[in-house]
């Protein structure tokens, strides 16, 4: 067996072969089966992209067309997962309450028929239709409304914002928000995708493999990012402050949220991508001190950290749309994970295809042939 040095957070280590997506951080290129991002990101759908990520191919119209009815029709939540999320606390995390209600499909669904292509196909189909329901219904229930029924005439993403705010939402707020969707889907070996994998390669069923990443993206260093830039465009407040406050935090060795990325060393393709939707919805529905203060700290970070390869990554514009969209801050991860479902599911379909479970090794570094001591002999 080849023996590997150990590499903390795995860093450049292969962890899977891989068919789904393509980045070449240097470059600052991102391709989902081969397609480049910006070529989806301007003339494809959500679920279409989904399609092609899951089984490797682009829809044709009729496959599309079937797909997209699937999806819909499967829209609503089982009452009892409802009551269910009545329970949980109105102050929980929504990423905690997405967690909680995905792992709990796995009880309706237990029967685990891992080599049929039905099986699959309907468990792809109710977790990319019920895990924006569930979002949106946690969201009405903790602020005391019952859920909303999801819209039968309304596109995925539409339909996410019209059970989120109860409204038919602009079509052009409609198709930025799709398209944040298709540039969240995948993104390669990244932690929640890596986790993904590893709980499918126990042969666990889909409902627990997407529990265990949503609980995975869930963290600060991951997809919880977009919230924390909010948090620091809030804090900075004025473009005058925005120099101040950069030069104080690196002083600190606190990181700028929304920048560095651990495979792109230059601007990330989603981050450029985002930023002109972020221009298109300004100028829509109204310009806001948040997007120069977001600029200036682009330009001032460009010029402090661009040396060490650390440029805005896909968080750093997510979370000025989705606030101008109207989402709470807060709801920024489960968005994240709303759209990440096509990916986690893609590797794990993948990962089903040549399984072999994941057990790595370690370095230990403890003690050995320790005595042990009587507990009243203990200090
Ligand atoms: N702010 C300040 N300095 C940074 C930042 C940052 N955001 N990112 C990297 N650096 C510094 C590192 O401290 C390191 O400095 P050093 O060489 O003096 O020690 C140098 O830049 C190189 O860092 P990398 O090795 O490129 O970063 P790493 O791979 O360890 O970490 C990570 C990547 C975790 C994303 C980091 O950039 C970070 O914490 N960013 C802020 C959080 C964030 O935005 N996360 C979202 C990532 S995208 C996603 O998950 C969807």
């Amino acid at each position: 067996m080849m023996v590997c040095e150990y590499r903390p957070g795995l860093e450049g280590i292969p962890a899977a072969q891989s068919a789904i997506s393509n980045v070449d951080g240097q470059k600052g290129i991102l391709e989902y089966r081969g397609i480049p991002i910006e070529e989806l990101a301007s003339k494809s759908t959500f679920l279409e992209t989904a399609y092609l990520l899951i089984w490797g191919k682009l829809p044709t119209s009729e496959e599309l067309t079937v797909f997209e009815h699937e999806v819909r029709q499967n829209r609503p939540i089982k009452y009892r997962i409802r009551d269910m999320m009545k329970c949980f606390p109105e102050s929980g995390h929504p990423m905690d309450a997405l967690q909680a209600s995905a792992a709990a499909l796995g009880l309706f669904y237990s029967r685990r028929d891992l080599d049929n292509p039905a099986y699959i196909r309907d468990a792809v189909v109710r977790l990319l239709a019920n895990i924006p329901t569930m979002v949106a219904t946690f969201q009405l229930m903790r602020c005391g409304d019952d859920a909303v029924r999801p819209h039968s005439e309304l596109d995925y993403a539409a339909n996410f914002l019209y059970m989120l705010n109860e409204e038919i939402p602009d079509p052009l707020a409609a198709r930025i928000f799709d398209v944040c969707l298709i540039l969240h889907a995948e993104h390669t070996m990244n932690a929640s995708t890596f986790s993904a994998r590893v709980t499918a390669s126990t042969l666990t069923d889909p409902y627990a493999v997407v529990a265990s990443a949503v609980g995975t993206l869930g963290g600060p260093l991951h997809g919880g990012a977009n919230e924390e830039v909010i948090q620091m465009l809030e804090d900075i407040g004025s473009v005058e402050n925005v120099r101040p406050y950069i030069e104080d935090r690196l002083q600190r060795k606190a990181k700028i949220m929304g920048f560095g990325h651990r495979v792109y060393k230059v601007k990330d393709p989603r981050a450029t991508i985002l930023q002109k939707l972020a221009e298109q919805l300004f100028a829509k529905f109204g310009h806001d001190k948040y997007y120069d203060i977001a600029q200036e700290i682009e330009t001032f970070v460009g010029q402090k950290l661009g040396h060490k390869g650390v440029y805005p990554n896909v968080d750093f514009y997510s979370g000025l749309v989705y606030r101008k969209l109207g989402i709470p801050t807060d709801f920024f991860t489960p968005i994240f994970a709303i759209a990440r479902v096509a990916g986690w599911l893609a590797h794990w379909k993948e990962q089903l295809g040549e399984n072999r479970i994941f057990r790595p090794t370690q370095v230990y570094n403890g003690k050995q042939n320790v005595p042990y001591i009587p507990i009243e002999q203990r200090r």
